[in-house]
């Protein structure tokens, strides 16, 4: 089916290796699957409801348009002392103001890479526990958890075959995932 994506990286570093396997994404889908990348959850101000009141940022309503619009929202990001960044915390929180509510009943695909062994399972439960109370459609498997991840990047691009292999699978099952 022909479907859209949005990518929601997490990382704010230059040369993150989150950022990496989510531009390799578009290699190992499905045909007709399509990947937008959303703005930059940095770009967001630290919620306030101050600052909601005086109105939502643009940045967050452009980005919680562009959820609404997509058939699913994949969400790669790093682990931060063994949760998520406060940056995707951040992200969510603001979203969570939105109405119509962007991510309730959407599919969401989590997707964490580490160099460390374990590959960021930590936040993926956390974020998960998170998403829940959005009510969003999270597939829970198969799960896509990417430890010793520097050995399975080169340049711009996850090379790592085996990874490949498991993350094409996985895309395979969201993008059945989010056409029902
Ligand atoms: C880390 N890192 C890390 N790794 C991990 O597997 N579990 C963890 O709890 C943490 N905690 C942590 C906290 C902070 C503040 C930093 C800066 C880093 C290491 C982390 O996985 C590594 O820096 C990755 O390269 C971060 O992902 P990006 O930015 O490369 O996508």
């Amino acid at each position: 089916p022909d479907l859209k994506f949005v990518t929601l990286t997490c990382s704010l570093r230059t040369g993150s290796v989150n950022a990496i396997i989510a531009n390799t994404l578009p290699e190992l889908a499905p045909e007709g699957v399509s990947f937008t990348p959303l703005g930059s959850p940095g770009e967001f101000p630290h919620y306030s409801s101050d600052t909601e009141a005086a109105g939502f940022p643009e940045e967050v309503l452009a980005m919680a348009e562009s959820i609404i619009q997509a058939d699913g929202l994949i969400i790669i990001t790093p682990e931060y002392n063994h949760s998520i960044p406060g940056v995707l915390k951040n992200a969510l929180d603001w979203l969570s103001r939105v109405s119509p509510q962007p991510i309730a009943g959407k599919p969401v695909l989590i997707q964490s890479a580490s160099p460390g062994k374990l590959g960021g399972v930590r936040a993926q439960i956390h974020l998960r526990q998170i998403l829940g109370y959005f009510d969003a459609r999270i597939m829970n498997k198969p799960e896509a958890i990417i430890g010793d991840v520097s050995v399975k990047i080169s340049g711009n691009r996850l090379t790592d075959e085996n990874t490949r292999a498991f993350l094409a699978r996985q895309l395979t099952a969201f993008t059945e995932f989010s056409a029902k």
